[in-house]
């Protein structure tokens, strides 16, 4: 099916199939361990589709705004290899997925070096917030915000203090990992709460369904935006990205999603998923009830559903 067919389908299909995937909700339940997130609707759902002609198409609930959460880490990661190099950048954390959950620090004490993983592990993703150029956290965390607003085309972007705040007041397991990582000499110079105050503001950016499809189409057409023509990204670490998406990018299932669905992708507790298929697509997906691995249960079953039926596998 040629990509302008596919679109006329997807529009046709979209509303149905999603209520049908909404059904799957009330097998999963919102994330309780940051108390600000646990007050998100159980049953919503959103899907928004955005095409690289700037066409989209969208179902359900995506006027819904979340976190970011884990979907952040994606960014931060290439910001981090965009202000230092590939060299650098692998020094601190490593390439392959753990195997144990995203809050996991086993590995850091069982494992010599002693550096995380992967950049997509809370461990990985607090050491790439370290190493983001800038005078301090708030200078780092504004590069950050501006880096992310750039992508999704919106200088609106902006964070949910709320749930920064709820976080930064809960989030004792990351200043665990924050420490072990001080004490492994992960984190150079800076200090934990340092680390951990750009860490869970990214982490804390708000966004719309539209917002990651938009985001997501400049990763489907690596690294260049082809809305305006503007390269955004070196394509080589849109690479690296995507290899990360799906090898990490839902964590323990990233396995399992990337034999039902094969589409690079990444999720947050919040229940966002960003994926993309590439040179066509960025899509953004919302239902913030999740299924014991932490993805969004419904937004799992919509996706899988969609790559099986249009054939969007990239294997
Ligand atoms: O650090 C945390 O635990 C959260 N701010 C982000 C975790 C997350 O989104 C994992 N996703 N599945």
């Amino acid at each position: 099916m040629t990509s302008a067919k596919n679109y006329e389908f997807i529009n046709s299909v979209l509303p149905q199939w999603l209520e049908t995937s909404r059904l799957q909700t009330v097998h999963g339940s919102t994330a309780a361990y940051i108390p600000e997130l646990a007050k998100a609707p159980q049953e919503a759902l959103g899907i928004h589709i955005m095409c690289g002609n700037g066409e989209h198409v969208s179902a359900g609930d995506c006027g819904h705004v979340f976190t970011l959460q884990s979907i952040s880490k994606v960014f931060t990661l290439i910001l981090a290899l965009m202000d230092h190099g590939e060299e650098a950048i692998f020094a601190k954390v490593g390439m392959e997925p753990t195997g144990d959950d995203f809050n996991s620090m086993l590995k850091l004490e069982l494992v010599r070096p002693g550096i995380p993983f992967n950049p997509f592990i809370n461990a990985g993703a607090i050491t790439i917030s370290s190493l983001i150029v800038g005078d301090g956290p708030e200078e780092k965390s504004a590069r950050i915000l501006e880096f992310f607003r750039r992508l999704a085309g919106s200088d609106t972007l902006d964070y949910n203090m709320d749930v920064y705040h709820s976080e930064s007041e809960t989030g004792h397991r990351n200043r665990s990992l924050a420490y072990f990582l001080l004490d492994n000499g992960v984190l150079g110079g800076s200090s934990v709460e340092d680390v951990l105050e750009v860490y869970f503001r990214h982490c804390a950016i708000e966004v719309t369904c539209a917002d990651l499809a938009r985001m997501g189409l400049i990763l489907a057409f690596d690294g260049k935006d082809p809305l305006t023509g503007d390269t955004l990204i070196p394509r080589r670490y849109v690479q690296i990205a995507k290899t990360f998406m799906i090898t990490c990018g839902m964590y323990n299932a990233s396995g399992e999603f990337a034999i039902q669905a094969g589409l690079p992708a990444k999720s947050g507790v919040s229940g966002g998923i960003l994926t993309l298929v590439p040179g066509q697509y960025g899509i953004g997906v919302v239902g913030p009830a999740l299924n014991s691995k932490g993805n969004s249960i419904a937004g799992v079953h919509l996706l899988e559903r969609l790559s099986q039926e249009l054939d969007w596998s990239i294997f």
